[in-house]
């Protein structure tokens, strides 16, 4: 099947039932997602589906074969940083790290819709992304503070 990935076309033949996430890190080595809970409640594993943060442990390869998906690996352009990458080095908002992909692709897609969200709306938006290391005041800034 064919597959939009940051910008590029993949041609991959992988059983159609296998998950968005399964096939970026294991057939595509984009390892940038991460796999947390495998039931979609976590956050790690996010990445954009037409510029919706979606669960990719839960979303069947197939059911993007026509859509854009972009993960942590497609938002830096021409060397540099996505502005919500930037914010979360600027303010420190990781600790362990492993959930920061996922939270920042959710940052990503809140900022696209609301580029001024206020901080009910950023609560509201990053619910689903868990941060075991609890670092969710500076992550709270980072995505406060973004450029976009
Ligand atoms: Fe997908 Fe937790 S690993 S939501």
């Amino acid at each position: 099947m064919k597959l939009h990935i940051n910008g590029h076309v993949y041609d991959i033949d992988v059983p159609e039932t296998t998950s968005l996430l399964d096939t970026l890190r294991i057939y595509l080595k984009l390892t940038g997602s991460k796999y947390g809970c495998g039931e979609g409640v976590c956050g790690a594993c996010r990445v954009l589906v037409d510029g919706h943060a979606t669960p990719s442990c839960i979303t069947p390869v197939a059911s993007v074969q026509h859509k854009e998906v972009v993960t942590i690996e497609g938002l830096a352009k021409d060397g540099r940083l996505h502005p919500i990458q930037q914010a979360f080095l600027d303010e420190d908002a990781f600790q362990c790290a492993y959930c920061t992909s996922g939270m920042v692709i959710s940052a990503v897609a809140l900022k696209n819709r609301n580029p001024r969200p206020s901080r009910q709306e950023i609560i509201d938006a990053m619910q689903v992304n868990i941060c075991r290391c609890c670092a969710y005041p500076r992550i709270m800034k980072a995505i406060s503070n973004a450029q976009s």
